[in-house]
């Protein structure tokens, strides 16, 4: 049998949201970045969620892909949402998402990798940090945003903007220690949400 402190010495479980669903759009390329960054570092083990996979309802009826989302953030111990900014906002499927789950959002660190023009999406980020809180998550202080994002990456998918890396390895420092928590005290009890 597995003890609890052998689980949370395990890679813990990171799901990365790619937000953007439109054609042409940059998120992968954003996303693919993160992901390197995350194998970089260590200490997760991450797995991909494109809502461009999923077709969740915008009218959130239930579905079985409303299901297997739901499914997948529930393996989680913590969630990276990659996202665009869309009129000082953030994109209406990352929305739907967020809606399509309740419970297994409960408890657990997000991170924000965001990106646009001159902003670098940092509206986007800052309007979701009210969101996750209804939703009883908690979302770490750092964030990683890319202005320009077009022009940041090469055709590669390589960026050399450090201010990015930096903040990128500060933000999985602050999710893992969450995560870790969160998944310390879900083994000795259910969330009081
Ligand atoms: C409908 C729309 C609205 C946008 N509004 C903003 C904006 O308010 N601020 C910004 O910095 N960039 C804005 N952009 C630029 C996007 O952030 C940029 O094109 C980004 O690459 C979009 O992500 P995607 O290609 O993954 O969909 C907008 C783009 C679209 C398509």
């Amino acid at each position: 049998m597995t003890s609890e402190s052998d689980r949370i010495s395990e890679p813990l479980n990171l799901a990365v949201i790619v937000a953007s669903v439109r054609p042409g759009r940059l998120g992968p390329v954003v996303a693919d970045w993160f992901l390197d960054r995350v194998a970089a570092r260590g200490g997760f083990s991450a797995t991909t969620l494109d809502l461009l996979d999923f077709d969740l309802p915008a009218d959130l009826t239930p579905s079985p892909a409303g299901e297997a989302f739901a499914s997948a953030i529930g393996a989680a111990d913590a969630i990276v949402a990659v996202t665009p900014e869309y009129n000082h906002g953030y994109p209406a499927s990352l929305k739907t998402a967020l809606d399509s789950v309740k419970y297994e959002w409960r408890g657990k660190p997000i991170g924000f990798v965001s990106y646009g023009g001159l902003s670098g999406g940092l509206r986007a980020t800052e309007q979701l940090r009210q969101v996750v809180a209804e939703l009883h998550m908690v979302s770490v202080r750092d964030s990683v945003g890319f202005h320009r994002a077009r022009k940041a990456f090469d055709d590669l998918g390589e960026t050399t903007d450090p201010a990015a890396t930096d903040a990128s390895m500060r933000m999985l420092g602050q999710l893992h220690w969450w995560a870790a928590l969160s998944a310390r005290n879900s083994a000795i009890e259910h969330y009081p949400g």
